[in-house]
């Protein structure tokens, strides 16, 4: 079916100008000052976009949907993850497989495609972790990146779970240097946690605050320095995911001035949320415990001004979404046993416009090219995703800037039963989100066909 979206303005990374915007076939196949009626084929959706911002469709490259972790299992499938998605304008997930330490990197892989078949509303693609890395397992990793897997992840952090070895770490990055793959990468020092953690509990200190004492800044800093030496030493380029503070943005800034290929990514809970969140009383805090922990205020300022001057490149979730009343309680009796993780997937985009473009910290460009075309640019997707032009897939985000409402859990479509920004005011909603030509949400609800969501395969790029 055709789509016609009329007099919107069109805002890319790059752009900002006033037309029509035509697809067929998935396709964006005319963009005009005014497209003749004559052109458009009978039965065209025609969206009215007059008085709003037409961008491209927000491309989330963080995300975790299937996910045995901490002793359970995150509580999104991808019919809820991909509805709270596209309510949000998001129209692309690039979701994290993450293989216990046992697990066989094809068998994951299929495991994890699974459980997007069908059920998936939004085009979506996977970042593979490698959890370890002897000989044997090499040609797993080789098919995996040929069937389109263009991406590695890997953590520094999470000792005896996702944790690698030095000697796994360098040999991984050494072979995806060779295959032209980028490294993305959690970057917390897992051996300095560890310790501080059992201090922490040997001390009484069990509760969803000490979480933040556990991983300082400092220890994020210094798995950014990690994971840049060994870039450094191997041509590797590598993004780490989930920058929160000053200090780690500092040394992977340090390591891009001495050569280093290295992107900078940072989640939208370590924007708008600080480290008072955690100690919320009646143990609430523990909706708040995501790893790296949320920081001390100051961080955001410099987390905004990263992306204004587009030292940071992405604005992603992290969304790692557990059930307050019977899974962040597994850990009323240890803080180390709280699921990490504050789902993010429906708010990201509102909240960017909300506390970033509406309060002055960026402009609309820079949010697109944060939210949408840099992930694509920087993950094989570009200009298919991430763009508006001809030739592109017609995945566009009608956003109405006079919308005002609050965030509330129940408008929220995540199988989680808390809203990290409950009664936040809202500025700002998608009034049409369109994937492949079709309209997948109306006005922050879901109205489109689960399974219409289609695997992205991607090249190496880098
Ligand atoms: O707290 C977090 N970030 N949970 C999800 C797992 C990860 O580290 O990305
Ligand atoms: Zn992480
Ligand atoms: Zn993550």
């Amino acid at each position: 079916m055709a789509l016609l979206i009329r007099g919107g303005r069109i805002i890319t990374a790059t752009e900002d100008y006033t037309a029509d915007v035509y697809a067929e076939d998935e396709k964006i196949t005319r963009i005009e000052p005014r497209i003749d009626d004559k052109l458009v084929a009978p039965g065209a959706e025609i969206v009215d976009a007059r008085g709003k911002y037409v961008f491209p469709g927000f491309i989330d490259p963080h995300v975790h949907i299937y996910l045995p972790f901490m002793g359970t299992y995150a509580a999104d499938d991808y019919a809820s993850a991909s509805k709270a998605a596209l309510a949000g304008g998001t129209t692309t997930l690039i979701e994290m497989i993450c293989p216990g330490p046992s697990d066989e990197p094809v068998a994951a892989f299929e495991t994890w495609k699974s459980k997007a078949e069908g059920l998936a509303a939004v085009d979506y693609t996977f970042h593979m972790s490698v959890v370890r890395f002897e000989e044997r397992i090499r040609d797993q990793f080789r098919e995996i990146v040929k069937a389109g897997v263009a991406s590695f992840k890997v953590f520094l952090a999470y000792k005896g779970a996702l944790n690698l070895s030095d000697e796994d770490l360098f040999a991984a990055m050494k072979f995806a240097k060779d295959l032209g793959v980028i490294v993305t990468a959690h970057c917390e020092n897992a051996d300095a946690i560890d310790a501080l953690q059992k201090s922490l509990l040997a001390a009484g200190n069990t509760g969803p605050e000490w979480h933040g004492p556990s991983r300082p800044p400092v220890v994020e800093a210094d798995g950014v320095h990690h994971l840049c030496t060994f870039a450094e030493l191997l041509g590797t380029h590598v993004y780490i995911v989930h920058t929160s503070c000053a200090a780690a943005l500092r040394e992977a800034l340090g390591a891009r001035q001495r050569g280093v290929n290295v992107w900078i990514e940072s989640v939208i809970p370590h924007f708008v949320l600080d480290e008072t969140a955690v100690e919320k009383a009646q143990f609430e805090g523990a909706k708040y415990v995501m790893s790296p922990p949320l920081r001390a205020k100051a961080n955001q300022d410099v987390l905004w001004n990263g992306v204004k001057t587009r030292q940071i490149s992405t604005i992603a979730t992290d969304h790692a979404p557990f059930r307050f009343s019977d899974q962040k309680t597994m850990g009323k009796d240890a803080f180390t046993k709280i699921p990490n993780g504050i789902p993010s997937v429906q708010e990201r985009v509102d909240l960017v416009y909300t506390c970033g473009v509406a309060a002055n910290r960026l402009n609309l460009q820079t949010m697109v090219d944060a939210c949408s075309t840099q992930a694509a640019k920087l993950f094989g997707l570009y200009p298919r995703k991430g763009a508006i032009q001809l030739g592109s897939d017609a995945d566009l985000v009608v956003y109405d800037p006079a919308y005002r409402g609050t965030f509330s859990k129940e408008r929220s479509y995540s199988n989680v039963d808390y809203n990290a920004y409950e009664g936040w005011e809202q500025k700002g909603r998608a009034a049409a989100v369109t994937v492949r030509g079709k309209v997948q949400a109306r006005d922050g609800a879901f109205v489109g066909d689960i399974g219409r969501g289609q695997f992205l395969k991607r090249e190496p790029t880098h």
